[in-house]
């Protein structure tokens, strides 16, 4: 058996000092596309990280993510402490501690939850919507990416605290500005990536230390605020505060301030690169388009999507899902072998980092006829019975860390989508392919340049 003569899966030639060097830093995912194309299923790289596995198929997916949890963890600090940023939430946290917020956020995010959520929602899109007339009359050009990331802040705002928190506080719009620069940067060249390495210099730092204390003295006036007047809203920041561990114990300030920020750091850039991404979608297929316009016409017949509708827009929704499997904003997902394990025929050896890549599992050719091409019938309910393979699809991770906000992202963007193309028409500045980097997210690497206009005008 191959494992006896060579315990590492197969992979590129590396340089014994730099690995794979620049190639790693200039387009990681391209370095693992090319890896499954050349090697296969299963991937050795030896990255800057760390030896590292790259799993391309559904049922290794499964295996690393679902069934064998206790043997890869997450990867970040074992002390389940993610620094003063992201403090113990969600993201961060580990063992008994993850589980006991794991459960007392999640019924936030049920699915019967996020129906009355739609209002909010709407009223946070309608301030794109109004934001956009004027731009839609001018002929302007407006970057997508950036519009969508303020609609998901403004539309986060309305569903964690009933109100657009993101215009009204300076320090918490300070603090969310600058975290998402230096979190989501275009970091895909050597030059940027020294760039990066010079944000740790102490004035940045600095920089960044005073806008975490903004934020934490914006939020915790919050918490008070709220703490003082329970009933104010049905939100999930009244979810949070209201729930409870089986011991009958709440969250402290501090911990529902962590979950805080879990929330918006997981939520808003990958939200917001998925709307763009749809846009982008929409735009290089018009007959999809026409589709959505049809739909939107016969289901929602002018009016703005409510609870009751928005249900009905199976096939705007088959759009966002289609996107999020031909441009997954998580591109990989990535733990850690707490021990030794068998893969296929390899042994993964303890510390070894594998990396689950949405991206390439989504165009697995044992699970996806035409992968490239964007067919958003595959997510209408007859074929979607038909899709056996589980991990074959995972745009929001899988197994116990699944993203808390998988069904949010899904009624927001639609929503958001069914908002804005009743009252405009998005046109791209470019025509061809779009650049996309791998950073923190995959997403435009310049944006998404478009115009825009009011429904009913000549094109
Ligand atoms: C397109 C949008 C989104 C994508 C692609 C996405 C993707 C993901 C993925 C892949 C994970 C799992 C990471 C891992 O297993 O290591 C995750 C976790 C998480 N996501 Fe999302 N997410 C999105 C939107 C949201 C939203 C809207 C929220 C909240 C409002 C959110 C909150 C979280 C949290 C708190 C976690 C950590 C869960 C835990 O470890 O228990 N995400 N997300």
């Amino acid at each position: 058996m191959q494992a006896t003569r060579n315990p590492l899966p197969p992979g590129p030639k590396q340089h014994w000092l730099l690995g794979i060097g620049i190639q790693q830093v200039k387009n990681p995912l391209r370095l693992l596309m090319r890896g499954h194309q050349r090697h296969g299923d299963l991937v050795y790289f030896n990255l800057f990280e760390g030896p590292t596995l790259l799993v391309c198929h559904p049922e290794h997916a499964q295996h690393v993510l679902v069934e064998n949890v206790r043997k890869y963890r997450p990867v970040g600090p074992e002390s389940g402490n993610g620094g003063p940023l992201l403090g113990r939430g969600l993201f961060a946290s580990r063992g008994d501690f993850w589980m006991r917020q794991r459960r007392m956020v999640q019924p936030a995010f049920h699915r019967p939850r996020m129906g009355p959520m739609v209002a909010g929602m709407v009223r946070g899109i309608e301030r794109t919507a109004e934001r956009w007339e004027p731009l839609a009359r001018s002929g302007a050009r407006v970057d997508l990416l950036t519009e969508m990331r303020q609609l998901v802040i403004s539309t986060l705002g309305e569903s964690i605290f009933s109100r657009d928190v993101y215009a009204q506080s300076e320090p918490l719009r300070g603090g969310i500005d600058l975290i998402t620069r230096d979190m989501h940067g275009p970091r895909d060249s050597l030059v940027t990536t020294v760039l990066g390495l010079l944000r740790m210099l102490p004035a940045r730092r600095r920089r960044f230390m005073a806008a975490i204390q903004g934020l934490n003295s914006a939020l915790y006036a919050l918490i008070a605020e709220r703490r003082q007047a329970p009933d104010v809203g049905d939100d999930i920041l009244g979810m949070l505060l209201g729930a409870r561990d089986p011991q009958g114990e709440g969250m402290s300030d501090q911990q529902v301030r962590d979950e805080l920020v879990s929330l918006f750091v997981g939520g808003h850039e990958a939200t917001a690169v998925a709307a763009t991404w749809c846009w982008y979608t929409l735009a290089r297929n018009p007959e999809a388009e026409q589709r959505v316009r049809q739909e939107l016409a016969e289901v929602l017949r002018g009016q703005p999507p409510s609870e009751a509708t928005v249900q009905h827009l199976t096939y705007t929704r088959a759009v966002v899902e289609e996107t999020l499997r031909l441009h997954p904003p998580a591109w990989r997902v990535v733990r850690q072998a707490r021990e030794e394990d068998r893969l296929g025929d390899w042994t993964v050896a303890p510390g070894t980092l594998v990396v689950v890549s949405p991206y390439i599992l989504h165009r697995h050719p044992s699970a996806w006829e035409q992968p490239e091409q964007f067919k958003p019938e595959r997510f209408l309910a007859e074929q979607r019975e038909r899709r056996e393979q589980r991990q074959a699809y995972m745009p929001f991770g899988a197994g116990q860390r699944l993203c808390i906000g998988n069904h949010y992202t899904l009624l927001l963007i639609t929503t958001a989508l069914a908002t804005l193309m009743q009252r405009h028409r998005v046109r791209l500045s470019s025509e061809g392919p779009v650049r996309a980097m791998s950073g923190s997210t995959y997403r435009p690497r310049d944006g998404l340049m478009a115009t825009l206009q009011p429904v009913g005008s000549a094109s």
